[in-house]
């Protein structure tokens, strides 16, 4: 609802009131509608000032109301209300004006924000585009290029860029709505007409066309067959073009298409889904529900290779004090000046000063003795990380968490070697640490709920989407992927090329196919685990044997390319050729394709035709499926836990909603069928039989995606 009162004697004062963020509920709406005729009608009111309250104006459209049936007036005459008004409206912004928040705000005739408060078009990110006049006022207000910036990106700005962009024509320090009942009198009695955005010109730069055919190929390369983006550029290029009239039609038709679309489903899914693995629970049925964190203030990163200096540039810039150890001379003066400049370029970013004075270096492990956190990122060796733990042991004061950003090694192994295996979880970040949004908070069998609560809290406040996950190898994200790559090196086995592989899954919507994604990260990467695991053997040996695993088909095609020294990008080859070591324009190499021949030639294969279709089908229901033995284990709580991992770790498109999301799209039946097909025709691959889940989540109707929680939960009890 909204209350009403009035303020210093002439001023009405509004106050949207639904927490948490109080967003436009059909019930906020009317009381929005509803208190602004008083105060227009009340003669003694000479301005009027809109706010929220618990210091937060306005987060936007209610989500849940989405699926529903419309009711309650309608959000765009509403904002029209408001700015044809013959008195001054001002809004107060604290906290956040995002989305309908900011559109409402747009609406009237002035706005004061709070240095703190965050102003946003996020729509986009919904599937959606700012459909309350948002795409036509807000060009008109700051200009095209801007405002393209904001809408197709859904970017948040910060007061400070607000108003440098002309969104807000005052920040304060000080108390909002003191500021704005103050500017509201002052203002008071004065002409509107220059006021309402509506009726603005939308400022037009001369070479528009290239800027909006610009504009569009961006969107276009970026969310690759996303079509939020590019129905945001034919919003903004309609505000620059048409009528204001006009513009909204276009704008309220290009909402129709994306609103019933199957992206904007999915996209609202992921969103829920990020909701939904906050509320984390272990089997033994602790949760963030019943388990306190513990405060962490200082944080001890082990180990400033590649992981560790975003890490620490992570943990600095949320806040907290950081020792960085590393023992190598060499790399800790290195990553000393790397973790700087990531923390200048950040704060430049942001426009605020650099945390380098949160950080001390050491190349002596006995710096932790003062932490409440350790996160150790020493090569992946598990005799090495079992030492650093021991010493940590030793040398950490009594409760410190033991924390390991190990990609696949066994945490309960690493927790047995420790006097206090509670205090051991796994907080596995994802490259570059610093940017990268993805989380995994590993529990292991003896991990304490306090342990797992601590490491969820502080992957939230670093600004993760943070997902607790059982332990076993690769944990979620890296145990599905390797049949998704896997698959991937069969095809080439039967034919393929990384070209056809990799264009078939960007067109899906990855920003990087399998081979290119490998060429950026290094082949050496995955070849040293696979020669670890005795995977790997040195040279070919002949016929058939060399393409057996234990028992199970496997192919050494990634080996061989290695043993040629082609490691990817970093070598100048790999699947690609590139110009030069470093360089990142993939071209085709034809020696890839001569020995891709002569591989099939050697061992007896016929290369056949295959097209996208299979490429999708193989990859992707591979992946499917292990994400269905992982619900099954009970590794991940639920299917969203999982869609959120691949979503903000993997590069899997938002608006296909994750990889289990999209199986319920697809039709689970569809998916087994598929599945049962491949698994007879490459009988060596075991991990293509469907697993028991997904077979009993058809036999049992295939659910819609929420559902599934509660089959899982029966399955498990009835074990
Ligand atoms: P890296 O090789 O770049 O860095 C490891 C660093 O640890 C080196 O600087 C080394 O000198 C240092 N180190 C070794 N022993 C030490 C000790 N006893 N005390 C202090 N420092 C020591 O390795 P990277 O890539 O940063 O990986 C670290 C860990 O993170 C591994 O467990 C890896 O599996 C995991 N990881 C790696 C990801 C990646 O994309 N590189 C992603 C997620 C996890």
């Amino acid at each position: 609802m909204a209350q009403y009162t009035r303020a210093s004697g002439f001023v009405g004062l509004i106050t949207l009131q639904n927490p948490p963020v109080n967003a436009l509920s059909a019930v906020v709406r009317q009381a929005i509608v509803d208190t602004v005729k008083i105060a227009l009608s009340d003669p003694k009111v000479k301005s009027v000032v809109i706010c929220g309250q618990n210091g937060n104006f306005c987060g936007g459209a209610d989500i849940k109301e989405f699926g529903g049936e419309m009711t309650g007036p309608p959000l765009i005459p509403m904002i029209h209300a408001i700015e044809a008004a013959n008195k001054p409206m001002v809004a107060a912004i604290e906290g956040n004006a995002l989305g309908g928040g900011l559109e409402l705000a747009l609406g009237c005739h002035y706005r004061i924000a709070h240095s703190k408060a965050r102003l946003g078009l996020p729509e986009v990110t919904l599937g959606l585009l700012p459909a309350a006049g948002g795409s036509q006022r807000l060009p008109r207000l700051i200009g095209v290029p801007d405002a393209l910036d904001l809408i197709t990106t859904g970017r948040i700005v910060t007061a400070a860029e607000a108003l440098r962009l002309g969104i807000v024509d005052q920040v304060t320090e000080h108390n909002t709505v003191d500021a704005a009942v103050k500017f509201a009198l002052s203002v008071a009695g004065q002409p509107l007409d220059a006021r309402r955005i509506s009726t603005f010109p939308c400022p037009r730069p001369p070479d528009s066309d290239a800027l909006f055919e610009e504009a569009m190929r961006k969107v276009r390369g970026s969310a690759r067959g996303a079509m939020a983006p590019v129905a945001c550029v034919q919003a903004v290029r309609a505000a620059a073009t048409l009528p204001y009239e006009r513009g909204m039609e276009r704008e309220k038709e290009l909402m129709a298409t994306l609103f019933t679309s199957g992206q904007a489903r999915a996209l609202q899914y992921v969103f829920f889904a990020q909701r939904a693995v906050g509320r984390w629970s272990m089997p033994s049925g602790a949760g963030w529900d019943t388990s306190k964190p513990r405060p962490v203030n200082k944080a001890a990163v082990i180990g400033l290779g590649t992981m560790g200096r975003g890490i620490t540039v992570a943990l600095a810039q949320t806040g907290l004090s950081v020792v960085a150890i590393e023992t190598q001379e060499k790399q800790l003066m290195e990553a000393k000046q790397a973790v700087t400049s990531m923390l200048e370029r950040g704060a430049k970013r942001r426009g605020a000063a650099p945390a380098l004075d949160r950080i001390s270096y050491s190349r002596n492990i006995q710096a932790v003795a003062d932490v409440d956190l350790v996160i150790e990122a020493v090569f992946e060796d598990m005799a090495l990380k079992l030492e650093v733990f021991r010493q940590l042991s030793a040398f950490c004061k009594p409760g410190t968490l033991l924390c390991t950003n190990t990609s696949a090694l066994d945490v309960d192994e690493l927790a047995r070697g420790t006097p206090n295996p509670e205090l051991v979880v796994g907080m596995h970040f994802f490259a570059p640490a610093h940017v990268m949004k993805l989380l995994e908070v590993v529990y292991g069998k003896r991990s304490s709920p306090q342990a797992v609560a601590t490491a969820m809290q502080l992957g939230k406040k670093m600004g993760k989407a943070s997902v607790a996950v059982g332990n076993c190898r690769g944990f979620v994200g890296n145990r599905m992927l390797r049949l998704y790559v896997e698959q991937a090196f069969f095809l080439l086995e039967e034919g393929a090329t990384p070209e056809l592989v990799d264009g078939a899954l960007e067109e899906f919507g990855f920003p990087m196919g399998v081979f290119r994604m490998s060429d950026l990260s290094g082949l050496d990467v995955g070849w040293r685990t696979r020669k670890a695991a005795g995977q790997a053997q040195p040279g070919e040996a002949s016929g058939q044997s060399a393409r057996i695993r234990n028992g199970s088909r496997y192919s050494p095609i990634g080996d061989l390319v290695c043993e040629q020294g082609r490691f990817g990008q970093k070598t100048g080859r790999g699947w690609y050729q590139y110009d030069k070591p470093g360089s990142r324009v993939a071209r085709s190499d034809p020696w890839l394709h001569s020995f891709l021949e002569q591989y099939r030639a050697r061992h007896g294969l016929v290369a056949r035709s295959i097209d996208r279709q299979e490429v999708l089908e193989r990859c992707l229901y591979a992946l499917v499926n292990e994400g269905f033995r992982i619900l099954e284990d009970g590794i991940a709580a639920g299917p969203e836990d999982i869609d959120v991992i691949y979503v903000f770790g993997y590069g899997w498109p938002g608006h296909r909603g994750g990889p289990m999301f999209y199986a319920s799209t697809v039709g689970l039946p569809k998916v087994l069928e598929r599945l049962e097909h491949y698994h007879q025709a490459h009988p060596d691959v075991p991990d293509l039989q469907p697993c028991g889940l997904l077979r009993r989540l058809v036999a049992s109707g295939s659910p819609p995606v929420h559902r599934w929680r509660e089959v899982i939960k029966k399955l498990h009890s009835q074990l």
